[in-house]
């Protein structure tokens, strides 16, 4: 059994598929209790049992992450049955490309409600739980695409914008309470979320412009997320940590 995150106990968002999937299964494979929030209550369900089938511990949740209830009563909940918290994962958005003037009032709310007002709502309730613990991890899979001006996509990169801020600003607050607050920014990975927004096309063009001639695996995300929660990371904080082949800082 590995064992970066012996006894520690973890919340990740939107577990219940795609990168937050895999993070939650390496996690489990690492020693931590998984408690997965999901929209998708049914599918959480399912994950948190397949973790447990092969070993692990792992509770799934049903809730919406644009609510700050969701977050106080899901982390009240992993401490009376796990006796501590220690790492967040704010990995959970609903998002939509499009040219701006397809933006509607309904698209805004939810992308910046799943994208942003939740890594809001999931510091504030994280921070005292982790304080009671004795400190703490708080991982935001941000993106690329937060340093970026991708067509089609003003919602995604101000709202993957605004969680790096978020990410510093919280690093800045809570580092002397021992609770560290970095970011992952994934290049492109294909999972369900990219498959609605990207058309094979675009696709092949990111392929042919990435250094590294690929599309990123959901592992490769879940092992960053892994390093910036477990103790391995202990002097970083706010630092937004690319993995994404190399597009970003590449001309090509
Ligand atoms: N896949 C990529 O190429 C890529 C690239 C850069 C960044 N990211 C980021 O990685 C994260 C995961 O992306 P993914 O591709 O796995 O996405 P995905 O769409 O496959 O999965 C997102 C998960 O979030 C859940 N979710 C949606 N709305 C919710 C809500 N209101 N409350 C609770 N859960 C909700 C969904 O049910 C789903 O399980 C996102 O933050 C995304 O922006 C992904």
């Amino acid at each position: 059994m590995d064992t970066r995150l012996k006894d520690k106990v973890a919340l990740v968002t939107g577990g219940a598929q795609g990168i937050g999937r895999a993070i939650s299964e390496l996690f489990a494979r690492h020693g931590a209790a998984v408690g997965i929030l999901d929209i998708k209550a049914e599918l959480a369900a399912q994950a948190a049992q397949e973790i447990a089938a092969a070993g692990g511990r792992a509770v799934g949740f049903g809730g919406d992450v644009s609510r700050r209830e969701s977050f106080v009563e899901t982390i009240a909940e992993l401490e009376r049955r796990f006796g501590r918290f220690d790492v967040l994962v704010n990995n959970a958005i609903w998002v939509r490309y499009g040219p701006i003037e397809n933006i509607t009032p309904e698209m805004l709310t939810r992308m910046v409600g799943t994208g942003f007002n939740s890594v809001v709502w999931g510091i504030q309730a994280a921070a005292p739980a982790m304080v009671r613990s004795g400190g703490g991890s708080i991982v935001n899979i941000a993106s690329s695409a937060g340093f970026l001006g991708v067509p089609n996509a003003m919602l995604y990169c101000g709202v993957k914008a605004g969680v790096l801020g978020l990410t510093r600003s919280a690093a800045a607050d809570l580092g002397p309470q021992g609770i560290r607050v970095n970011a992952v920014c994934p290049g492109s990975v294909l999972t369900e979320g990219v498959r609605i927004n990207v058309t094979p096309e675009m696709m092949a063009q990111r392929i042919a412009r990435a250094p590294l001639r690929r599309m990123g695996e959901v592992m490769d995300i879940a092992q960053a997320a892994l390093f910036l929660a477990s103790d391995e990371s202990s002097f970083m904080t706010s630092e937004a940590m690319l993995v994404d082949g190399g597009v970003t800082n590449a001309f090509l």
